[in-house]
């Protein structure tokens, strides 16, 4: 049974789940630090008690279940977790992952039944690629899209953040090779999340602009009609090739998030901005039925209000969301722990 719509009459449908927060890359809008506290391993769910959850978020009206890190792939055995979602009712069973470790993995993962796959990759340079994610793994993560379409994946996306200074001229050719790999690439605006202690105003390279310099480069650009919730609005190229835009800074897609997240440890956050995440790691392990976490889904849910991207944005001159130093005492802060 589903339950009701929360507050904003937004209903639950998408789980954001992150299997760990370690990544392998420490790319500049999401963990430029040195130093990061790390959730306790003894915290981090099995997935016996990731299942449960999942089966209480399905109960709840959840059909489309999002894998997330950090990098999911450094979780051990995550073939095992995919092979038990895909035995569930989801529509939808996806996966966003920087690709470094792709290429060994991607046969086992289809074969696990894992439906979509999202590869971040935010430059073909490979100077640019180092510089952004202080790791020299660019050729790494075109393996692993490669192997992605040699193992049977499908409709496969690439996520680009968009940075003014930094890949802002590289638009078109990210375009082109998405399309010599099958995929549609997403252009994201630079957000000032948890993790984005460097984030600026002007570093944002707005939709406006990504569109323009698309435009300047390719000619005509023409919108495609929406079709459902998901954050990206899609455009099309005289020659048929799509591309995506997510404007989550200059034009928030708040008004239709059906999104629920739930961290490695166990909290629940509503929003990527939410302050306050709800702990059911510790109403699973303090013996909770399953009556009992239905009802909790129920009310959270039910008392949602988060509108984080359009209430930063109207906050006149904003710098970053957090500090370094708050990060170091609260993990669940960063973007990395609330996955992207
Ligand atoms: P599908 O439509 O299922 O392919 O997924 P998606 O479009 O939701 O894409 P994905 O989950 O890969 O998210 C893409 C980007 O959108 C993320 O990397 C974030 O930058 C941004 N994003 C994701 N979730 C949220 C959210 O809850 N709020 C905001 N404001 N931005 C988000
Ligand atoms: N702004 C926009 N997207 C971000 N991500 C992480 N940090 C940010 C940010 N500051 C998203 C990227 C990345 C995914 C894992 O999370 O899309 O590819
Ligand atoms: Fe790792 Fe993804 Fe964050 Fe980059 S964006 S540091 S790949 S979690």
């Amino acid at each position: 049974m589903s339950t009701e719509p929360d507050n904003l009459g937004r209903p639950l449908r998408n789980l954001r789940i992150s299997v760990t927060d370690r990544c392998n890359l420490r790319c500049n809008y999401c963990m430029p630090e040195e130093e990061y506290s790390w959730l306790p391993k003894s915290d981090v769910l099995s997935f016996e008690e990731i299942m449960r959850l999942v089966d209480r978020f399905v109960e709840a009206g959840v059909n489309k279940v999002r894998i997330t890190g950090g990098e999911p792939l450094l979780r051990q055995d995550l073939d095992k977790l995919i092979a038990m979602l895909a035995e569930r009712p989801i529509k939808d069973l996806a996966m966003t992952t920087n690709g470094v470790l792709l290429a060994q993995r991607a046969a086992a993962l289809k074969r696990a039944g894992l439906h979509r796959l999202t590869v971040s990759l935010d430059s073909l340079d490979p100077t640019t690629f180092a510089l952004l994610s202080r790791r020299n793994d660019l050729a790494r993560v075109l393996e692993g899209l490669a192997a992605a379409r040699d193992a049977g994946f499908r409709h496969t996306k690439i996520d680009t953040v968009a940075i003014d200074g930094v890949n802002d001229r590289e638009l078109p050719e990210l375009i082109e090779y998405a399309r010599s790999v099958d995929a549609e690439i997403r252009f994201i605006e630079y957000m000032d999340v948890g993790g984005a202690t460097r984030w600026r105003m002007d570093r944002v390279l707005s939709r406006a602009r990504i569109l323009e310099r698309v435009r300047d480069h390719f000619g005509g650009v023409t919108a495609v009609p929406r079709s459902d919730s998901a954050p990206a609005e899609r455009f099309r190229l005289p020659d048929g090739t799509t591309f995506g835009v997510i404007s989550s800074v200059t034009s928030p897609f708040c008004a239709s998030c059906d999104r629920a997240r739930l961290t490695a440890d166990g909290m629940w956050f509503t929003c990527l901005y939410a302050a306050e995440g709800h702990d059911l790691r510790a109403m699973l392990r303090g013996g909770a039925s399953d009556a009992e976490l239905d009802a909790a889904v129920r009310a959270v849910w039910s008392y949602r209000a988060d509108r984080g991207a359009e209430v930063r944005a109207g906050i006149p001159d904003r710098g970053a969301l957090a500090q370094a130093d708050d990060m170091r005492t609260n993990p669940h802060l960063e973007m990395h722990t609330r996955g992207g």
